[in-house]
């Protein structure tokens, strides 16, 4: 698709894709689903560093973040998830070919200038196992995850030797504040 497309997709604030336009409704379902994983994730997560450190939280997070997603996954119907721009986690945080596509036009409005707070992507699409409602918000580094996924000298060492075990693939580290870390998807059977 054009990007001037998308572009004008996105300023109307609803999707289409050849004739198929997504109703506002599911979009704001998307949107709504997507907004639930930040807050039930970021919740937990504060809570876990407040208690017993980001160290014990990097365990905490590789249990609870799939639940989370697999819980509002049941709730929706649609399957909600997160995608790296650098994975951690590729079983899970590896994006396809549209939230590749989707990452990558964030990265350029944001290089435009664009902030990425309200920043998303929706579109209806047709794969080969059916049409689908495909959304994609923006996910920036804040100054709260560099102890996780920031330069090497601002993540604690307790941090750097639970990730090197459970993460021994991890690409998830030398982020800046302020830069796009992925998104926040949902992918819902139309
Ligand atoms: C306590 C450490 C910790 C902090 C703080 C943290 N993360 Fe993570 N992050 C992780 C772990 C561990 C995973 C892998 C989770 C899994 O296995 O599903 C992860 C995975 C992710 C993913 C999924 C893609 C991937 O690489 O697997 C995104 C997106 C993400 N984090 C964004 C953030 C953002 C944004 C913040 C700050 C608001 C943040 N994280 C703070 C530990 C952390």
């Amino acid at each position: 698709m054009k990007k001037s497309l998308v572009l004008a997709l996105l300023l109307s604030g609803c999707a289409t894709y050849g004739t198929e336009t997504a109703q506002p409704r599911q979009v704001e379902e998307s949107r709504n689903a997507a907004k639930a994983l930040a807050t039930r994730l970021g919740g937990t997560l504060k809570a876990e560093i407040g208690r017993n450190g980001p160290a014990s939280a990097v365990g905490v997070c590789k249990e609870i973040a799939p639940q989370i997603a697999a819980s509002l996954s049941r709730e929706t119907g649609g399957k909600v998830g997160r995608v790296g721009t650098r994975v951690r986690n590729p079983k899970t945080g590896t994006p396809d070919a549209w939230e590749a596509k989707a990452l990558a036009t964030f990265d350029t409005r944001m290089k435009q200038g664009e902030t990425p707070d309200t920043m998303e992507l929706a579109e209806v699409v047709t794969e080969p196992s059916g049409k689908y409602l495909r959304y994609a918000k923006a996910v920036a580094v804040q100054p709260q995850c560099l102890a996780c996924h920031g330069p090497s000298d601002s993540i604690p060492e307790g941090v750097k030797a639970r990730l090197q075990a459970e993460y021994p693939m991890d690409r998830a580290i030398g982020y800046q504040a302020g830069e796009l870390r992925g998104a926040i998807v949902v992918k819902r059977p139309l």
